[in-house]
């Protein structure tokens, strides 16, 4: 009998962002909302987005091959793809069936997956499938893969500034750096109109922006409290923010991390845990009874459980914030880039370490999951993460566009979505080399795609 798989999770990563974005602080202006709000009072500092020419399949095409190209994984050793995302091209065709030709070239098609969905959190239900396939005794000694994409995009009005684009690959196997504490996960599901698509016709969700803040917390709080009692249970010891070095959040924009975190604080005070010392409990003691549903209404607790996870958050949540804050929410991919920050930032010093996870979704659904931090060998080392995903490069290379042109790009691309019968501007001028790009979708809405010449020169065929 073959051994049991050990260390199963993250063994790659790589990220990919449009390079077409534009600055918070200018699209304020433009859209007469105070000085401030969207840099302060969102905590967002610029935003990504698609132009007509790229969408959710060229991204994931981009990310997946470039993951392969970069890691020296051949495509034959895939034996399972699941992609997570909720923005739809097709109500029947998945996104995974577009990234098959990378490895039916190769004469692989024995490749289990579809595609996941569920608002934010279907990229957090595709890795789960995953790295469960590896534990499982279907698994076959391949590898799986992972991919997190969705163009996030909103009406004008007060959630515009709150979109981001992304595709995000991942491999799975065993003996990976990034390996899953698979008995510390819980999860919070239930039934809520916050954010949801029912117009089949638009890609603009309808949102209730306050009610889709409180049930993120809500469902935090759940996640967490199930996870402390799991812990406590397995180890006979409590458990607190202080037993985890980084947490990383789903991140439709950084000011609900920020309060996110200050909510494990006030948690951890009502359940007298270590990490609260005499002066934070004194600031928390005035909001010890109140209901749950006052405490998510109190703005005074906002601000003094803030206050009090202040220097916590600089430490175990900040080197996490990086990208999410320079692209927007990437809705499924968000959590997995806000992940992909803190490898940047942090990857020399982290092995030994453990990663808190809370993924969310609305609608909704949401988890919360530990991973370790590892040290192995090259090429799937933390240190080759960092420098394969280059993402202080990728950050740098970008063309921001004026106000004008971005509503100009939303306009074409309201009017192209679930069209059919057009050309692209096949414009690839600003893409980097490598990356594939829509050209066309024909009479009978077939989608058709071609990839920049990588910088080598090599001209790859499109499909
Ligand atoms: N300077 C500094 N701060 C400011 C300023 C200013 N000039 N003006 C406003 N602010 C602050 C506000 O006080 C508020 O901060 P607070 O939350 O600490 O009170 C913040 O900026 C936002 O202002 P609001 O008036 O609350 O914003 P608005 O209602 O216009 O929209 C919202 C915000 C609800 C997040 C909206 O963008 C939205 O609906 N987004 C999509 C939904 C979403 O992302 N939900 C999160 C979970 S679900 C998901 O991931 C999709």
């Amino acid at each position: 009998m073959a051994l049991q798989p050990k260390n199963v999770g993250i063994l790659a990563m790589e990220v990919y962002f449009p390079r077409t974005c534009i600055q918070q602080e200018v699209l304020e202006a433009h859209d007469g909302a105070s000085k401030g709000k969207y840099t302060i009072g969102l905590g967002q500092d610029c935003m990504a987005f698609c132009t007509d020419v790229e969408d959710v399949i060229s991204m994931s095409l981009t990310a997946v091959s470039s993951l392969l190209e970069k890691y020296g994984v051949d495509p034959k050793q895939n034996g399972r793809l699941e992609v997570g995302g909720e923005t739809v091209l097709d109500k029947s065709k998945s996104i995974k069936t577009f990234l098959m030709p990378i490895f039916e070239k190769c004469g692989n098609t024995d490749i289990e997956g579809v595609d996941s969905t569920n608002a934010c959190y279907g990229g957090t239900a595709a890795l789960f499938n995953c790295v469960n396939w590896v534990e499982s005794s279907s698994w076959d000694g391949r590898y799986g893969l992972v991919v997190c994409t969705d163009s996030a995009v909103y009406a004008e009005g007060p959630a515009r500034p709150t979109g981001g684009a992304a595709a995000i690959a991942m491999l799975i196997g065993p003996n990976a750096p990034i390996s899953f504490e698979s008995k510390l996960r819980a999860s919070h599901m239930a039934h809520a109109y916050d954010f949801y698509k029912p117009d089949l016709a638009s890609e603009y969700p309808v949102v209730d922006g306050k009610l889709s803040q409180t049930c993120y917390l809500m469902a935090l709080d759940s996640c967490y409290k199930s996870l402390c009692d799991k812990y406590e249970k397995l180890e006979g010891k409590q458990f607190s923010v202080s037993d985890v070095d980084y947490f990383v959040f789903h991140s439709p924009y950084n000011k609900l991390v920020q309060k996110s975190f200050a909510r494990l604080l006030f948690n951890d005070f009502l359940r007298s845990a270590s990490s609260i010392n005499e002066s934070a409990k004194e600031k928390l003691a005035p909001f010890a009874s109140l209901t749950s549903d006052e405490s998510y209404q109190s703005r005074d607790l906002e601000k003094a459980s803030q206050q009090v996870a202040k220097p916590f958050y600089d430490s175990k949540v900040q080197p996490s914030t990086l990208v999410p804050n320079q692209v927007g929410n990437m809705y499924t991919a968000s959590i997995y880039a806000a992940f992909a920050s803190l490898i940047h930032n942090k990857h020399s010093t982290l092995a030994g370490q453990r990663v808190m996870l809370f993924s969310y979704g609305s609608g909704l659904s949401s988890s919360m999951f530990s991973v370790r931090l590892n040290e192995v060998q090259l090429p799937f080392n933390l240190s080759n993460i960092a420098s394969v995903m280059n993402i202080s490069e990728k950050l740098k290379s970008r063309q921001e566009f004026p106000p004008e042109k971005f509503v100009e790009t939303m306009k074409v691309m309201e009017h192209r979505y679930g069209g059919k019968d057009f050309v692209t501007s096949k414009d690839c001028s600003v893409l980097a080399p490598g990356t594939y790009y829509l050209t066309e979708v024909d009479s009978k809405y077939r989608r058709f795609y071609s990839k920049k010449a990588s910088e080598n020169g090599t001209l790859a065929n499109g499909h």
